[in-house]
C-alpha cells in the first residue's frame, strides 16, 4: 500500500463535514482511484460538540485553524471556513508558507487575494486548487484548466448563483413579489449568512472572476467587475419580459477583447430557449465558448453537501495522484493585468416606462430614443391601469451602447411624459 495522503480540514459546516464523511464512506473506492488512501489527520471547527455525520475516531481535534494549517503531520490543508479576510486568509497563507498544498471552496478569498496566493503557492512549490469554489459540483475549473487548455476562449457566461435563480424562477411561477420569495429562500436555508452576497450578485461575481482568470490568462480582477443584484427585479418585469420571449436571469458574463476585459454580473434578459434561459430553481449553468470547440454547456448543482464535497475530493485525489496544475492554469507570473472595460459590446435593451396616456406622448418618447441615436425594435403599450391616466409601455431597442441608452433615458425623463421610475435591463443574446 502506498503512503496515505495526510490532510487537515478546517471548517466542518455543510461542505467540510461532507468531505470527511465521503472520505470515510467511500474510502476503498477513493484509495483505488487516488492510488493511495486519503487520511484525515486533524480537523478544526468552531463547535466541537456538534454531531456531524462522520466518525471522529483517529481524527485529532485542533482548536486553531492557523495552527492546523502548519500541522507537521499534514501535506494538504483543506480550507472550508469561508470569508475573504480573517481566519481563512490567515490559515491559507500560513499553510502555503509551511509548504502545504491547499484545497479550498472559498471563492471570496480567491477572487480578492487569488493572484497573490497563486504566486505564494508557486514560490513555495505547492498546489492551490479550488474546484469547489465555482458552481459546486460542476467541474468547470477542471474543464477550463485542463480539457479546454488548448483552445482560445471567446467568452464564459452562466447562471452561477442558485439562490438568485431560485428566487427569480419562483417569482415567475408563483407571481409573488421579491420579498416573499426571498423569505422562502431564507427559510429553506439557501441564503448565505450575509444574503447580500447572493442577492447582491457578489457570490456570482466572485465565481465569474475566477473563471475569467483561467479563460483569459489575466490576474483575477473581481474589483474590475460590473455588479448588480436582483433586489430591484419585480414580478411585473419578469412577466413582461416573458411576453416578449425572454426570462430574467442573474447572468455572469466575461469576454476579452482588444480593449480589455469585460466582466459583468447583473440581471439580464436572455432568450427563453437559450441555455441560461432554460435553467430552473437552484440549478447552475456555465457556458464556455472556445474558438475551436464552440459552446460547451455544463449544468448541475451549484451548491449542497454532496456536489460541493465531491468537487473538493476531486482536487484532493489529483494531489494524491501527484498532479500539479497552476492555480489559474498557467504560471502566476505569466498572468496579465487586464484593463477593465466598463461599456463592453453593444446590446439591445428592455425598457419599461409608465407614460401619461395622452395624445402625442408616444411620439415624444420615440423622439427621445431617436434623438439619442437609439433605434426601437419592438414597442408594446399595455391597456390603461387603475389610475386611468397612465399606461405601461415596453420598448425593446436594437443593439446600442450604454452611453446612448443613458442619453435616451435622460431625454425620456425630460419629456415630462413619464411617471414612476424607468426600468432598463440589458438583453444578452446568448
Ligand atoms: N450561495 C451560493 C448559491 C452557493 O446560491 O449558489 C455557494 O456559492
Amino acid at each position: 500500500m502506498n503512503e496515505p495522503l495526510r490532510i487537515g480540514v478546517a471548517g466542518l459546516g455543510t461542505v467540510g463535514a461532507g468531505v470527511v464523511r465521503l472520505l470515510q464512506q467511500n474510502a476503498d473506492m477513493i484509495t483505488k482511484r487516488a492510488g493511495r488512501p486519503i487520511h484525515v489527520v486533524a480537523v478544526n471547527a468552531r463547535d466541537k460538540e456538534k454531531a456531524r455525520g462522520f466518525s471522529f475516531e483517529d481524527i485529532e481535534w485542533n482548536d486553531d485553524a492557523a495552527s492546523l494549517a502548519s500541522h507537521r503531520d499534514i501535506e494538504v490543508f483543506v480550507e472550508l471556513i469561508g470569508g475573504d479576510e480573517g481566519v481563512a486568509k490567515v490559515a491559507v497563507e500560513k499553510a502555503i508558507q509551511s509548504g502545504k498544498h491547499v484545497v479550498t471552496a472559498n471563492k471570496a478569498l480567491l477572487a480578492i487575494h487569488g493572484h497573490a496566493m497563486a504566486e505564494a503557492a508557486e514560490t513555495a512549490a505547492v498546489t492551490l486548487r479550488f474546484e469547489a469554489a465555482v458552481a459546486g459540483g460542476i467541474p468547470v475549473v477542471k474543464a477550463l484548466t485542463e480539457s479546454l487548455a488548448g483552445d482560445r476562449i471567446k467568452q464564459v457566461y452562466g447562471v452561477m448563483n442558485g439562490t438568485c435563480n431560485y428566487i427569480l424562477t419562483k417569482m415567475e411561477s408563483t407571481g409573488k413579489d421579491y420579498q416573499d420569495i426571498f423569505d422562502e429562500a431564507r427559510d429553506l436555508g439557501y441564503l448565505e449568512a450575509d444574503p447580500k452576497l447572493d442577492v447582491g450578485g457578489i457570490d456570482a461575481g466572485h465565481k465569474l472572476a475566477l473563471l475569467a482568470s483561467i479563460a483569459f490568462g489575466n490576474r483575477v480582477d473581481f474589483r474590475g467587475m460590473d455588479i448588480e443584484g436582483i433586489e430591484q427585479i419585480t414580478f411585473e418585469d419578469i412577466q413582461l419580459a416573458g411576453d416578449m420571449g425572454y426570462r430574467i436571469k442573474l447572468l455572469g458574463i466575461a469576454r476579452m477583447s482588444e480593449r480589455g476585459l469585460e466582466q459583468r454580473t447583473q440581471p439580464c434578459l436572455v432568450p427563453k430557449d437559450s441555455p441560461p434561459g432554460w435553467i430552473e430553481n437552484a440549478t447552475n449553468i456555465v457556458v464556455l465558448e472556445g474558438e475551436e470547440t464552440g459552446q460547451v454547456f455544463l449544468q448541475g448543482a451549484g451548491a449542497g453537501q454532496g456536489p460541493t464535497s465531491t468537487a473538493v475530493l476531486g482536487d484532493l485525489i489529483d494531489i494524491a495522484r501527484g498532479r500539479r496544475i497552476s492555480t489559474f492554469g498557467q504560471a502566476a507570473s505569466s498572468l496579465t493585468k487586464a484593463t477593465p472595460v466598463q461599456d463592453g459590446r453593444d446590446v439591445a435593451y428592455y425598457v419599461r416606462l409608465r407614460i401619461l396616456d395622452e395624445p402625442g406622448a408616444l411620439a415624444k418618447i420615440a423622439a427621445a430614443f431617436g434623438d439619442a441615436g437609439v433605434s426601437i425594435h419592438r414597442l408594446r403599450q399595455y391597456g390603461r391601469r387603475i389610475d386611468d391616466v397612465s399606461a405601461t409601455v415596453l420598448i425593446v431597442t436594437y443593439q446600442t451602447s450604454r452611453q446612448k441608452i443613458k442619453h435616451s433615458l435622460t431625454a425620456v425623463r425630460q419629456s415630462g411624459m413619464t411617471i414612476k421610475p424607468i426600468v432598463s435591463i440589458r438583453i444578452e443574446d446568448v
